[in-house]
């Protein structure tokens, strides 16, 4: 019996495959239990053969040689290993600081702006190694399928997609009984079920266990990163970052290319406690999900970058910038990364990135990430201005009355119409 007649089914989506469209799948693998079953799963049911993809971001603490060593014991025809930390850094995360990218009022994006990358170089390798499809390992309920099927549509009509997570209906159980019975290794043993682990060099997320138990607050267990504030070091660190027309260059001073630079601000951060965030979310499936992210190098640019930008700029950029950063980051959350209007938004923070030239001092400690000092040659800022004590040059104290008076001109009049209706009475004239 053929697997179609085995699971008969409609096609959802056009770019999902039909078991007889499958021979050479490339799949994202992270050694991690979901996909090495999958390298397995793939070559059983669809008697395909498989390629594994392994991507580093810059996850701390990976060892690609026994990942690719196990995609091969697995089965795979080949294991491909790329390091795609620089392109990461400049082309996603470097946007990401010029539209002060954070979702939801506390989430950097660091899954979100990886999965286009991932599935850009997905597309790029299936087709250098003649696949037919790409396959991944997320859930159905989750953003990155939204984010990775978005990106391969987009790039690779050509191409189709399996998603065999979403659709086999082993839990984690099944899985690792899966594992055992066809000789996969399963990495930190069975017994302790781990939280589900995403990272990269600008953050990492858990998810699961009692994470989804709102009411609960955090295990110490899930700070695998940062430093725990409490037992963060009593004396605080001031760290200068220096930035050259929009892009991190510096830090105390020492210049740096940009994934050092994101490395060492890491390396601060997680010294300091810095970058915890507990945070509810909405996903773009329609679930709310609690995920605990630790993200200290995220924080500490982005709360320099963002203060130095609204030095340079003037009120109405600094007004008019905040719509777009948000809607910037929802598009990017919500996997339209290819969306055109993205870069069209990115042309213009390009434009404002000219001015971001300048040094911010934070104080980090204990959790907290702290500007403390500021220092631009493109400051909109004349501290002889600003002073209380004086009056003169371009600023006139004395024209002030006039000014409140034009100012507040509309709002009397539309207050003193209100205060008349209110009298009158529900009717009156
Ligand atoms: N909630 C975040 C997002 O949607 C993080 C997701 C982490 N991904 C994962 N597969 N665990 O981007």
């Amino acid at each position: 019996m053929s697997t179609t007649e085995r699971t008969p089914h409609t096609r959802t989506a056009s770019y999902l495959a039909e078991p007889g469209e499958v021979s050479k799948v490339l799949l994202l693998y992270s050694g991690g239990l979901d996909t090495s079953v999958m390298l397995k799963w793939i070559q059983d049911e669809y008697a395909a053969e498989v390629v594994a993809l392994t991507i580093n971001l810059g996850q701390p603490g990976e060892d690609y040689d026994v990942v690719q060593g196990k995609a091969l014991q697995l089965g795979a025809v080949a294991a491909e290993v790329v390091d795609a930390r620089e392109e990461f850094a400049t082309e996603y995360v470097l946007p990401a600081i010029h539209a002060n990218a954070i979702y939801g009022l506390g989430y950097p994006l660091f899954t979100a702006l990886g999965r286009p990358l991932i599935a850009k170089l997905a597309v790029r390798y299936a087709r250098e190694h003649g696949c037919d499809t790409i396959a991944h390992g997320c859930t159905g309920k989750g953003n990155d399928q939204v984010r990775i099927e978005g990106t391969v549509a987009t790039l690779a009509p050509e191409l189709k997609v399996i998603a065999p997570v979403r659709g086999w209906q082993m839990g984690r159980e099944e899985e690792i009984a899966y594992a055992r019975a066809n000789g996969i290794p399963i990495k930190g043993g069975a017994e302790q079920t781990p939280y589900s682990i995403d990272d990269n060099l600008w953050g990492r997320s858990s998810e699961g266990k009692w994470i989804e138990d709102l009411s609960h607050a955090p295990d110490d267990d899930v700070f695998q990163l940062v430093t725990r504030p409490e037992e963060a070091p009593d004396a605080p660190q001031v760290v200068t970052v220096g930035f050259e027309a929009g892009v991190p260059v510096s830090l105390d001073g020492e210049r740096l290319g940009l994934v050092d630079l994101l490395e060492r601000a890491a390396e601060l951060g997680i010294r300091h406690g810095v970058g915890i965030v507990d945070h509810i979310e909405d996903r773009i499936v329609g679930l709310k999900v609690r995920d605990i992210y630790e993200v200290p190098a995220a924080t500490i640019l982005l709360t320099a970058h963002a203060e130095l930008e609204r030095l340079v700029c003037t009120i109405h950029q600094n007004q008019f910038k905040g719509e777009l950063d948000r809607k910037w980051a929802y598009l990017v959350y919500a996997g339209l990364w290819w969306e055109p209007l993205r870069s069209d938004l990115d042309a213009y923070m390009d434009k404002v990135a000219e001015q971001v030239t300048g040094t911010i001092g934070l104080k980090l400690y204990k959790g907290s990430c702290r500007v403390v000092t500021r220092e631009s040659p493109n400051a909109v800022y004349d501290a002889a201005l600003a002073t209380f004590e004086t009056s003169g040059g371009l600023f006139s104290q004395q024209a002030s009355p006039g000014f409140i008076e034009l100012w507040s001109l509309q709002s009397r009049m539309a207050h003193r119409l209100r205060e008349r209706a209110e009298a009158a009475g529900p009717g009156g004239a």
